[in-house]
């Protein structure tokens, strides 16, 4: 009874989380589902040009969060400059690749945990690896082996998502 009382008029944390990945890979979408799950996708969305957050409560094991989930800019030269705010007072980290395009997977070691190294302290982060597109399984490029090894290596729990028929997003 007093546990029910608390968690209603305690105010849930609220967890800053941030989505890297290449221009394209399905950030903006896979927010856009989140936050909007009868949303259909948007095959003319732009790209994300700065910094756009959303936020969404969560129902987690320990209680409901908060999350504001900040989709950034895929695009080198607006994330860039934005890399230090993204971070700032960041909880988690979700990476995300398109399973479609080999080039978007290397990238993560390649730029994106690079990026994370020098501008947060990465292993005070939360991190999950987001294999998104995956209902397009006869052009994939990049496999599920592939994909574990990278987190094994990294620490992280791995996903794979479609942000077009919703798959593992909610
Ligand atoms: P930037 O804002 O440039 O960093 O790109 P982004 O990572 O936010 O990608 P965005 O969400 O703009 O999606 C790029 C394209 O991929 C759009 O045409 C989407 O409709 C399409 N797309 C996103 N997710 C999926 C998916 O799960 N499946 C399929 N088939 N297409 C998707």
């Amino acid at each position: 009874m007093s546990n029910r009382a608390t968690s209603t008029t305690s105010k849930p944390p609220l967890y800053k989380i941030v989505m890297l990945g290449d221009s394209g890979v399905g950030k903006t979408s896979l927010v856009a589902r989140l936050t909007n799950p009868d949303r259909p996708l948007n095959h003319d969305i732009s790209a994300t040009m700065g910094i756009e957050f959303d936020t969404q409560m969560l129902d987690t094991p320990h209680g409901k969060v908060k999350a504001q989930i900040w989709d950034t800019a895929g695009q080198e030269r607006f994330a860039r400059v934005l890399l230090p705010t993204y971070f700032r007072k960041a909880k988690g980290v979700i990476l995300v690749y398109d399973v479609t395009n080999a080039k978007s997977f290397e990238s993560l070691g390649e730029r994106w945990m690079t990026q994370l190294n020098d501008h947060a302290n990465s292993e005070d982060l939360a991190k999950l690896l987001v294999g998104n597109k995956c209902d397009l399984e006869g052009s994939r490029e990049v496999t599920k082996e592939k994909a574990e090894m990278f987190c094994a290596e990294f620490g992280m729990e791995h996903l794979e998502t479609s942000a077009k028929s919703g798959e593992n997003v909610l």
